[in-house]
């Protein structure tokens, strides 16, 4: 099984990105994190471009010791030498050197011709390897590149000294049936490029950054560039967890191997979010919040009785945190049942219907029903017996700045009542209304609502104390709506009184 290098560019092309700065100190725990993991090759900065750079990749340099440490340079001497003084004191320093190749950069960038490209890529190779021993060149923009001035660069890099050969793509151009032809090429028309290492690098403008980086390696590539949450410029770089995680999963397809701890995986996505504040999208392939969240009944269904219906790879494998198994308007009652054996409630079949009855209610409401909701469900929907005498068949208030209306239609014993309020305050009119539909008034002794769960869409609990025929009666209610929840627990405390005297 042969082994890919992961080259993680997180700190160079991740960080040189919109939104993605990080200080010198941030850097660094984030190097010594990238260690933990287990990358083989960590570039850490761009040291020409300013000072912090500079000063970043030194620390890292002699702060890091197990990984070879990249410090990147332009292929001109300022550059190369910046970048070998920065490393001096790595333990595995690389200076990595580049130089566009493509016609559209060589023309409108640089504005220099071929001949003048060779003749840069012989001379920073070579002054890098007078700083060190490991040297990597790369063709800025190689996809787009006429093939034969590819090789044609190549062997120039090779026959200065470099050891490791880098074809970027660039602007994410390329499709994985060609990139991985473009590999096969290389190969076969540059002399000596086997005694070398190929690396890829490349960008996801078409979403296509990971599938070209596994097409390249199946045609001899054994260094990968990537970055952590596939951050980097535009639309990014290879996400290093996905070719990882690919290359692992489907080890029955592909005899290639890395050596880094997966199980590091999600703390080094958690740690670059919080260092930047930017999370990754939540259906982001092994790192986003949903990569091992299930809501449909079905996929719950079968999840809980072999995880591996609808899951390729644990979450332990990454190191996230246990699969969840969300609740919401498309779980069924299987998952709900399994939440409240988690919880510690064993319900009845009558009781977990009614549950089910009022979870459904509730998940039309809320986007995702948390273990607090359930909780509120069972002492207000489930447990609670449903009123016996009075119930709740219908309820319309308006309210805002000028008077305000409520209409009631309540059932008693089955005879339907109506009754109408109008003037201030939509609990106190749905009372009002609710008095005039019975034929009695209530006083309200004492009324509190207690918001049951967090979130703007809290579920409500509204408790009242109410004097009915000089006797006082508690009620209670809950539902995402106070006004309703009001209204409930005012027939609550109506239906214990008419339960005292019968
Ligand atoms: O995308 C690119 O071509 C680069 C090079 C500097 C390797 O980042
Ligand atoms: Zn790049």
């Amino acid at each position: 099984m042969a082994k890919v290098k992961i080259f993680d560019t997180t700190l160079r092309d991740g960080e040189q990105s919109p939104g993605f700065t990080m200080s010198i100190a941030e850097k660094l725990q984030m190097a010594m994190q990238l260690d933990d993991l287990g990358v083989d090759i960590i570039e850490a900065g761009f040291p020409v471009a300013s000072d912090d750079d500079f000063s970043s990749v030194r620390q890292i340099s002699k702060k890091v010791r197990r990984p070879t440490i990249a410090a990147l340079a332009r292929a001109n001497p300022k550059d190369v030498e910046r970048a070998g003084e920065s490393i001096q004191s790595a333990n595995k320093p690389r200076i990595h050197t580049f130089i566009a190749t493509s016609n559209i950069h060589l023309e409108k960038k640089l504005e220099i011709g071929r001949e003048e490209c060779l003749d840069r890529i012989t001379q920073a190779v070579q002054l890098a390897r007078t700083f060190v021993d490991d040297v990597e060149f790369s063709a800025e923009d190689a996809t787009r590149t006429d093939i034969e001035f590819l090789c044609e660069a190549v062997r120039t890099a090779l026959n200065a000294g470099a050891n490791t050969i880098n074809i970027p793509d660039t602007v994410g151009y390329t499709l994985p049936e060609e990139f991985s032809s473009l590999i096969t090429t290389l190969f076969k028309e540059v002399h000596g490029l086997d005694e070398a290492v190929v690396s890829v690098h490349c960008h996801d403008d078409m979403g296509l950054a990971v599938a070209n980086s596994l097409a390249a390696i199946d045609s001899g590539a054994r260094q990968v560039e990537c970055t952590i949450n596939g951050i980097g410029e535009r639309a990014g770089n290879a996400s290093l967890e996905e070719i990882v995680m690919a290359l692992k999963v489907r080890k029955d397809l592909t005899e290639h191997h890395t050596d880094i701890n997966t199980e590091s995986i999600y703390k080094t996505s958690q740690l670059l979010s919080h260092i930047t504040k930017i999370h990754p999208q939540p259906n982001k392939a092994i790192v986003g919040k949903n990569a091992f969240a299930h809501e449909a009944g079905i996929h719950q269904h079968g999840m809980l009785k072999d995880k591996m219906t609808y899951e390729i790879m644990t979450p332990e494998l990454v190191g996230a945190p246990e699969t969840r198994l969300v609740l919401g308007k498309h779980s069924g009652r299987h998952g709900l049942n399994n939440r409240y054996q988690e919880l510690g409630y064993e319900l009845t079949q009558e009781k977990l219907d009614r549950a089910y009855k009022f979870f459904t209610m509730l998940a039309d409401q809320k986007k995702e029903v948390l273990d607090e909701d359930l909780l509120v469900i069972l002492r207000h929907g489930a447990i609670q017996e449903p009123g016996k005498f009075y119930k709740l068949l219908d309820l319309n208030v308006t309210c805002g700045n000028e008077l305000s209306t409520a209409e009631v239609k309540i059932s008693y014993n089955s005879i339907v009542k109506e009754g109408k309020a109008k003037g201030h305050g939509p609990i106190s009119l749905t009372f009002s209304a609710i008095d005039k539909a019975v034929g009695k008034e209530l006083i309200i002794k004492e009324f509190e609502i207690v918001a049951a769960t967090p979130g703007r869409d809290a579920v409500g609990v509204v408790n009242i104390k109410a004097l009915i025929n000089e006797n006082t009666f508690a009620g209670t209610a809950a539902s995402t709506d106070i006004v309703n929840a009001a209204a409930r627990a005012y027939l609550d405390a109506l239906n214990k009184s008419e339960q005292s005297v019968s």
